[in-house]
């Protein structure tokens, strides 16, 4: 059976308070009140890069969403490089852009930028990963999920899994980019819920950059140094499907000799999960295009938003990703 949160598909607001006046009213002075010259709302977007099976799909849905809400899109592909994400942005201010969204590459780092955006009328969504600035009025909201919660329903079912463990359960982590939020959230998430059990224990940590080349190549490191490894988390289906070659040529089987817990739920990860090689994923939505679409008409039109919108996601075991999989849209 599909978890009830899972059968809820699609993405729900979860309204984590009000703007603060001035923040909410996006007046004309803030946003600018200039059409495009063809009367469209032009949106700069800045994606993180081309990493994973879950980052082609968000970056299918921002595209298609665009088209379908008649918005202009101009697409910048940072190639993982927080810098070019800097230059993006930087390129939208002066090209006067009614909107730009963006997907930090990492937490850290945006003030100066984000300022310059603001100083000059334009408001900033940011989507998928949030930004560590303190200054919360330097963007308009955040549209995306909560990574702590993905790493700790990964840590919960573990706990589950492993309670009549009576000696050491050893845990290898490959952990996603490097300063990323994904990264540091779900790491924290996962980690405050094995703390459950103290025979979980994380004898290796280290970042495979969400990618399935880093994931293997790390892995094989992992299988190298440890005689004995009982689990893997990877914070995302791409690392842990590099993982599964690395796996497989030391000679283990995944999923039974070394239970594999991922986090995405994009196709080949939920192939994997059918086929027995992952044991469980906690979903990440990449889906995010409609409602941004949505959101930049109403920051443009002056419109109140929530100044955090979650996504709405749920969690797989094998039978429930074979029952998904017919189905599944990415
Ligand atoms: O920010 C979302 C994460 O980035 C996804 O989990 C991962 O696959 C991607 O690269």
């Amino acid at each position: 059976m599909l978890t009830k949160s899972f059968t809820r598909r699609g993405l729900a607001v979860v309204t984590a308070g009000l703007l603060v006046a001035g923040m909410a009213a996006c007046g004309n002075s803030d946003t600018g009140d200039k059409p495009a010259d063809d009367g469209k709302l032009t949106l700069g977007f800045s994606q993180v890069g081309a990493e994973s099976g879950w980052r082609t799909a968000n970056t299918n849905s921002i595209k298609e969403s665009a088209t379908a809400a008649g918005i202009e899109l101009k697409f910048d592909d940072a190639q993982g490089k927080q810098e070019n994400q800097i230059k993006a942005i930087r390129n939208f201010i002066q090209q006067k852009v009614d909107v730009i969204a963006f997907s930090p590459v990492v937490e850290s780092g945006w003030d100066t930028v984000l300022k310059e955006a603001k100083d000059a009328g334009i408001p900033v969504i940011l989507t998928d990963r949030s930004v560590d600035s303190a200054d919360k009025s330097l963007f308009k909201t955040f549209i995306g999920s909560d990574f702590v919660k993905e790493g700790k329903l990964a840590g919960e079912w573990l706990v589950e899994q492993k309670k009549a463990a009576t000696g050491p359960v050893n845990i290898v982590e490959l952990q996603g980019t490097t300063g990323s939020a994904p990264a540091n959230d779900r790491k924290k998430g996962f980690g405050d819920a094995i703390a459950a059990n103290p025979n979980l224990k994380v004898i290796a940590s280290q970042t495979g950059d969400f990618t399935r080349a880093g994931g293997k190549a790390v892995m094989e490191q992992f299988l190298k140094a440890n005689p004995k490894i009982d689990v893997l988390f990877a914070h995302n289906d791409d690392m842990g499907l590099g993982a599964l070659e690395a796996i497989t040529a030391a000679g283990k089987v995944p999923g039974k000799d070394i239970t594999i817990i991922t986090i995405d739920a994009v196709h080949d990860g939920m192939q994997a999960l059918a086929d027995g090689k992952f044991n469980f994923i906690a979903e990440c939505s990449p889906l995010l295009g409609p409602q941004l679409m949505d959101l930049v008409k109403k920051v443009k039109a002056g419109e109140t938003i929530p100044t955090r919108i979650e996504t709405q996601e749920g969690t797989f075991t094998s039978e429930q990703a074979k029952a998904a999989l017919p189905t599944r849209k990415y």
